[in-house]
């Protein structure tokens, strides 16, 4: 009898193990799943894990088989643009977020669609937001929820198993200049988001945390200070504030947190990379100088109450978008015998800092590119030693590297047995300068933005042939282990296993498999079509998946800094595709990169008045629709379209808001006036491009 009974539970496991039913979860996924590093059959987090390594034990696609990886199954996804997001697996359910927030479940295995959400963002944009963007990071599962961010500022949480939206919370009002582009992250019954904006008025950034279960917001903690007449939020408000001058509230000051939340389980802490300042320009922002904290910097807070603990400020007083917003990696080092828990950490402006977690101390920080604005870290106050000149504050200043970032958001990735940090680098540099701006008198309208200072004349970085590479970087060392010079920028994040492998895709359309010790190239798979997203693995039924989104997006995409690429708005299917040894699926091909032909009507007559008034109001158009209305694949290229040499349609689509839903604001308060401005504006650059180009092609 006793057997009898034993037996029974013994049964019973061995059913739900064989045959797990997709869509009802089995079991609490919490924070000590969520750490489990040896779970290899899910991808829980953004970065896999809490620590955010994105390292995988897998190794059954390794450095000996990787050339045999095939086409296990795809999903093709013709509604959408820019696929910039990683990823979640979780009990064989893989959850993806698309264009303009639309969130799908499929099977891991097979790639069928199990639920799709639409969270309307464009339509919730509306007339609103005219800036800002459509792309999303990706989302945060816990206990059976999914949690995400809107363009338009609301969180959401969904009932994993259905798609169903369980709660809806506004983070910030329509009528704020901010967005959400990046991930949510979820710990200890709370979820935190932040956001971006520091670029479209005046902003001051936050980031709130809301209880899992009601929605119901639990603490809120703002990156800058206020204006200190209103009183302090709390403390380290008051402390900041000392490190601040002029009305800088009125400017908003910035911080925003739009990416790298690293929930460390092990020490109980929150760590917010934080952003640059708004507007840019400190003369503006804080004219007498200052720190202006907590700007581009780590800040470690209380999970539980979002209480200041520490800061390690990268860029102190910043004047060049060198934000602090990029990944907060954990890793356990050896430096010098002790053991150190560290964050791995690689910001816009060029240095990689190991920083020891406990304290916010910096343990050593060296250049992982070349950074003319700074000489080194002085690791006894750990602060930058800045080269006079590079604030542009005795006239312009070429300063490497750019607001792109020595690394941007692009995920880099932490291999525990290579000991080596993977990292998508930028090596360019450009011109800040101020000149003709009255840095008295400058503010920057809501929603339609500015920065304060230009930065122009984009070219490589000092010794470079190339603009950018990916760097396997020894943080103990502090120095490179080997890098892979690449002919074209904004390249994907990476992913590394324990199979002595590093994959990444290309901004050329190109996904590669790099031997993790030597940066030998070792797969080599042409995929049509830019790549932006990082890739991630996880193991069912024996059998072990890399899985990534293909479709080029992410800021270079909107401004078209990467026209050349010819990854053109529409053209080529966007997909999400799965690799393993043993699939053989083929890919439909894709169309060749594409060109689109300006289209230039001789018997249109230009206005040089109204095309000059078109200029300034079509910067509200060119995040999306490309600088000098060149696009680079997130939105059509206005030259090429037929839509604004036809009246009726051009304000259906401008003005009443026809394209709303797919992420092309509307512009209701525009007069008839305005719609021709841009008309004359678009026509005029595509008279002005249009021999070059074409002959260059
Ligand atoms: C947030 C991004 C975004 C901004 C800002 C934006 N657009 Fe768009 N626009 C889009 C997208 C995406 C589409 C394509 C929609 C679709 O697939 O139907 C589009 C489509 C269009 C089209 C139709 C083109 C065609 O051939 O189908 C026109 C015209 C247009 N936009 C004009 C403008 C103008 C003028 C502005 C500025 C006043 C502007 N857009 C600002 C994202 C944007």
């Amino acid at each position: 009898m006793t057997q009898r009974l034993s037996l029974a539970p013994i049964a019973f496991l061995a059913i739900t193990i064989l045959a797990p039913s997709l869509l009802s979860q089995q079991r609490v996924i919490d924070d000590s799943v969520i750490s489990e590093r040896s779970n290899t059959a899910e991808w829980l987090a953004y970065g896999r894990t809490h620590s955010e390594q994105r390292f995988s034990p897998l190794r059954d696609i390794n450095d000996t088989n990787v050339t045999n990886l095939k086409v296990d199954w795809y999903l093709d996804l013709p509604q959408d643009s820019g696929l910039v997001a990683t990823p979640l697996v979780v009990e064989g359910v893989l959850y993806f977020v698309g264009q303009v927030n639309v969130i799908r479940a499929v099977n891991a295995t097979t790639g069928t669609l199990l639920w799709e959400y639409d969270p309307k963002s464009g339509e919730a944009i509306g007339t609103k937001q005219k800036t800002g963007w459509f792309h999303n990071r990706g989302l945060s599962f816990y206990k059976g929820k999914l949690f995400a961010g809107t363009w338009d500022g609301r969180l959401i949480a969904l009932d994993a198993t259905k798609g169903e939206l369980l709660w809806s919370a506004r983070t910030f009002g329509l009528d704020e200049a901010l967005y959400i582009t990046g991930a949510p992250k979820a710990f200890k019954d709370k979820v935190v988001i932040g956001n971006g904006g520091t670029e479209n008025g005046p902003s001051r950034g936050f980031i709130t945390a809301y209880d899992i279960e009601t929605g119901k917001e639990a603490w809120k903690f703002y990156i800058v200070p206020g204006n200190p007449a209103d009183g302090f939020e709390n403390k380290a408000m008051e402390m900041a504030a000392k490190t601040w001058t002029g009305e800088w509230w009125k400017h908003g000051g910035g911080g925003n947190p739009w990416h790298g939340l690293t929930y460390d389980a092990e020490l109980d802490t929150l760590y917010v990379g934080t952003g640059n300042g708004s507007p840019w320009n400190r003369k503006i922002r804080s004219p007498e100088g200052g720190d202006n904290l907590f700007l581009s910097s780590i800040v470690a807070l209380d999970p539980d109450t979002g209480e200041y603990q520490w800061h390690y400020q990268t860029t102190p007083g910043e004047s060049w978008d060198f934000n602090s917003s990029m990944d907060i990696i954990l890793a356990d080092l050896t430096i010098k015998g002790e053991p150190i828990k560290a964050i791995l950490h690689a910001p816009k402006n060029g240095f990689f800092y190991v920083i020891d977690r406990r304290t916010g101390k910096p343990i050593s920080a060296e250049p992982f590119v070349a950074t003319t604005w700074a000489s080194h870290i002085d690791l006894t106050t750990g602060r930058p030693v800045e080269i006079p000149g590079a604030r542009y504050e005795t006239g312009s200043a070429r300063v490497s590297p750019t607001p792109a970032g020595a690394h941007n958001w692009h995920a880099m990735s932490y291999n525990p047995i290579t000991k080596l940090t993977y990292i998508p680098s930028i090596h360019m540099s450009v011109t800040y300068t101020d000149a003709g701006i009255d840095t008295k008198t400058w503010r920057s309208v809501p929603f339609q933005g500015g920065m304060g200072v230009s930065n122009k004349r984009y070219g490589p970085e000092p010794g470079k042939a190339y603009p950018a590479s990916l760097q396997a970087w020894d943080p103990v060392k502090q120095q490179l282990a080997w890098a892979v010079p690449q002919d074209n920028y904004w390249n994907a994040g990476t992913l590394t296993t324990a199979g002595n492998l590093v994959f990444q895709g290309h901004a050329n359309g190109h996904f590669l498999a790099y031997e993790a010790e030597t940066g030998k190239t070792l797969w080599d798979t042409d995929l049509g079509l830019g790549i932006s997203a990082p890739p991630i693995t996880y193991k069912i039924n024996g059998r072990q998946y890399v899985t990534l989104l293909v479709g080029f997006g992410g800021s270079v995409a909107g401004l078209g800094g990467a026209g050349e690429l010819g990854w053109s708005y529409g053209i080529h299917m966007r997909r999400l595709i799965a690799f393993s040894l043993e699939g053989n699926a083929t890919l439909p091909k894709q169309p060749a990169p594409f060109f689109p032909n300006p289209i230039d009507p001789p018997d249109f007559k230009i206005n040089p008045d109204l095309a000059r008034a078109g200029s300034q109001l079509y910067e509200l158009c060119g995040y999306c629709h490309g600088g000098g209305a060149r696009a680079g694949g997130m939105a059509p290229d206005l030259r090429a379209s037929p839509i604004p040499l036809a009246d009726a349609l051009f304000d259906d689509v401008v003005r009443k808001g026809s394209r709303i839903s797919r992420g092309m604001p509307s512009f209701a308060n525009f007069s008839d006036q305005h719609l021709s401005a841009l008309q004359h504006y678009i026509r005029s650059r595509a008279r002005s491009t249009k021999p070059a180009e074409a002959s260059a092609r």
